[in-house]
């Protein structure tokens, strides 16, 4: 036999915690949240850190991380600080609700807790902004409680290192469950990093440094040498399609009647062809119904086509020809059709009035 296939026959060891943690200690991103060597993290620290972190990176949060641990040093502080100010302090980080939520867990902190970060998950998550991640990451950092934070990083770890075939968002929970197999007895608060640390630099989405990898034996996908395709997406769904009419009517002065769309929800606030709604189930038989005004409607021969990002539309159009002065029904306008290159209508309602008047 030889050593390839040897290679490949002999079974392969689990992963082992303890050689993603040597390979921290090593290799280990210096960051301004993390305490050096064994030291352990301030709980406030790590729960700002986390905060900020959520949805922005690394490399953005580092400078309002340092303006805030100055101006705020401690949970108190921030507790007792104007909301406006730190609103304005947060400026520049997005998500507002986030310094929002910050300001309002700071006071929690101090009434419910005395000013001390609670040491349980429970209390943690029950705390303003604090989901089951950040409850994981501060419980795991600041205290290490037995928790495992899973974001998009450590997913994609976990569906490489046992080759999860079940598509994201469904495999979400297996994900959770195995990453928890890998907690080592101590040091949860490494291990956490070390995960995020190895999702951010080793185990990237595109082009993974497996060779440095200190997981590379273990990991399953890496051995399958698909690696790059986890973790697994579900195929975009496409919509049901859903069907409707259109009405073009042409004035003989050269005018085609439209309307402007309801200002929320699809193609909002923008130009159409008056028509029915968009249905899975719509009726032909009761087209007509929807019709703006009442004239000699013809069905044209065809259809009209669209795919929308939730669904395809396929639409009737109907034509017909209305005398000089014919009045607008409510809501809807004449508008010249030498002049429906400036219209604001979607690539849909063109598609109509092509389909009309070519
Ligand atoms: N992303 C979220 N939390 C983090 C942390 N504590 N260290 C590095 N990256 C992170």
């Amino acid at each position: 036999m030889n050593v390839a296939v040897r290679a490949l026959k002999r079974k392969k060891a689990a992963a082992d915690p303890a050689d993603l943690l040597a390979w921290y200690d090593r290799h280990r991103r210096v960051l301004p949240w993390r305490a050096r060597g064994r030291a352990k993290a301030d709980p406030y620290a790590v729960w700002l850190s986390e905060i900020m972190l959520q949805q922005t990176t690394v490399k953005t949060v580092g400078p309002y991380y340092a303006k805030f641990l100055t101006r705020w040093p401690t949970v108190q502080a921030l507790a007792a600080a104007p909301l406006d100010d730190v609103l304005r302090a947060w400026a520049g980080l997005g998500y507002y609700a986030r310094a929002r939520n910050l300001h309002a867990c700071a006071r929690a902190v101090v009434e419910r807790h005395g000013g001390v970060f609670p040491r349980e998950l429970e209390a943690l998550r029950a705390l303003p902004g604090i989901g089951e991640y950040t409850a994981a990451a501060v419980g795991a950092i600041a205290f290490d409680l037995p928790a495992v934070p899973v974001d998009g990083n450590v997913e994609r770890v976990v569906t490489r290192l046992f080759a999860i075939e079940e598509a994201m968002p469904a495999a979400k929970p297996e994900i959770k469950r195995l990453a928890a197999s890998l907690l080592p007895q101590h040091r949860s608060g490494d291990f956490a990093q070390s995960l995020m640390d190895l999702g951010a630099t080793i185990c990237s989405p595109k082009k993974p440094a497996c060779a440095l990898c200190p997981w590379n034996e273990p990991c399953m996908a890496r051995a399958r040498g698909d690696q790059e395709t986890f973790p697994r997406k579900a195929p975009k769904r496409e919509g049901k399609e859903r069907y409707g009419a259109a009405f073009v009517a042409l004035r003989a002065d050269g005018c085609v009647l439209l309307r402007q769309r309801p200002e929320k929800g699809l193609l909002g606030a923008m130009t159409e062809v008056p028509g029915s709604d968009w249905a899975h189930d719509f009726d032909l038989q009761t087209a007509l119904g929807a019709a703006p005004l009442k004239a000699k409607w013809r069905k044209l021969a065809g259809n009209v086509t669209h795919v929308f990002t939730h669904f395809p539309l396929r639409l009737t159009v109907y034509l017909a020809e209305l005398p000089r002065g014919t009045k607008a029904p409510k809501g809807a306008r004449w508008a010249k059709v030498s002049g429906l290159a400036g219209e604001a209508l979607p690539t849909v309602m063109r598609k109509v009035l092509a389909h009309a008047l070519d």
